[in-house]
């Protein structure tokens, strides 16, 4: 068996690429210096807009464009729908939190989501090359619009059956995201993560053999070993998120960065939500059987939003934007 370059070379041609290469949207971890350094080597930007107001997706896009001609993407969470909110439960998180780190304020869940519909405004007006989503599929009237902008879509999908209906949604791409990722899993029922887990080895083939579009590889990848073995599996291309976050120009806090490069893959966990993180002291016990389950999102990151402040701050490992217990 060998490697079909020629699929590879048909996804760079469409998209304006060298390398059949991108950098992963990652929410709170895609500065524009990480996006132009990737861009100017010939590969794909990316930006995860989910924590970004339209103002600050368009900062951005402006950044981008003055210092690289390459294309990127923007990538939004498919919102959920409004939290169940349950204040006895979110008292017995906060308590929880408060061992690990400040006192976690009263009102810490009240977070309101940003304003999706406007967030998908901003990125057509930016028209960028990409727009991509995860935890399910873009809402129809949005679809039609990007396609008549010209925008591809590249859908996130955890299992062969999101891959199915992604396409059938009118999906130009389909990212296959193994369980291996950093970061929250795009699996579109929460309640079914834990059980849904497929590795990127077994999903590649399966996504590819189950859809006509091309399909990009992420999960895991970080070298050319694991994109060599990606696109021998039939994938056109593959996506790198935490193998990425170590450059100097992804701009992290020292003491994430130099967690990752004490972290073995066994030393991550997966949370209660469909998240990889690194295996952090906290991260251990409150994915403990005994500890307090997590908030539905968004109010878990409020309530986490103090701890992970001051956990920069003393040089803990935390990211600033982002809680596996999300
Ligand atoms: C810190 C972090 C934040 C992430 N945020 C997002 C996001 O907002 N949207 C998204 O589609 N994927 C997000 N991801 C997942 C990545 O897009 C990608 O699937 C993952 O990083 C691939 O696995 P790898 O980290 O092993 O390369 C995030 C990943 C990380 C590590």
């Amino acid at each position: 068996m060998s490697l079909d370059q020629g699929r590879a070379q048909a996804f760079c041609k469409r998209f304006g690429l060298k390398l059949p290469i991108l950098l992963a949207p990652m929410a709170g971890a895609c500065p524009p210096s990480l996006s132009i350094a990737v861009m100017n080597a010939g590969s794909l930007g990316a930006c995860g807009a989910l924590l970004m107001r339209p103002s600050e997706i368009a900062a951005w896009a402006d950044e981008v464009r003055a210092k690289s001609n390459g294309p990127f993407q923007f990538n939004l969470w498919t919102p959920d729908p409004p939290p169940q909110r349950d204040r006895a439960h979110e008292d017995e998180v906060r308590a929880f939190l408060e061992r690990f780190g400040p006192a976690v304020a009263a009102n810490a869940g009240d977070v309101t989501p940003l304003d999706f519909a406007a967030q998908c405004e901003a990125l057509l007006a930016i028209e960028p090359a990409v727009v991509s989503s995860i935890m399910g599929l873009y809402p129809p009237d949005f679809v039609d619009k990007l396609k008549k902008s010209g925008i591809a879509w590249f859908a996130t999908a955890s299992t062969v059956a999101e891959a199915r209906a992604a396409e059938d949604a009118g999906a130009d791409v389909v990212v296959a995201q193994g369980m291996e990722a950093g970061g929250h899993r795009g699996c579109f029922d929460a309640a079914q993560a834990e059980r849904q887990l497929v590795g990127l080895f077994a999903l590649i083939p399966a996504v590819v053999d189950a859809v006509k579009v091309p399909v990009v590889a992420t999960g895991g990848i970080a070298d050319a070993r694991g994109v060599a073995a990606a696109l021998l599996l039939g994938a056109s291309a593959a996506q790198i998120g935490t193998a990425l976050l170590r450059c100097p120009e992804a701009k992290l806090h020292p003491a994430w960065a130099d967690a990752l490069a004490r972290t073995a893959p066994e030393e991550r966990v997966f949370s209660g939500r469909a998240g990889r993180s690194i295996a952090t002291k906290y991260v251990r016990t409150a994915t403990a059987a005994d500890a307090p389950p997590p908030a539905p999102y968004p109010v878990q990151r409020g309530l986490t939003a103090a701890m992970r402040s001051e956990a920069l701050c003393s040089g803990g490992a935390t990211s600033p934007n982002y809680t596996s217990a999300a």
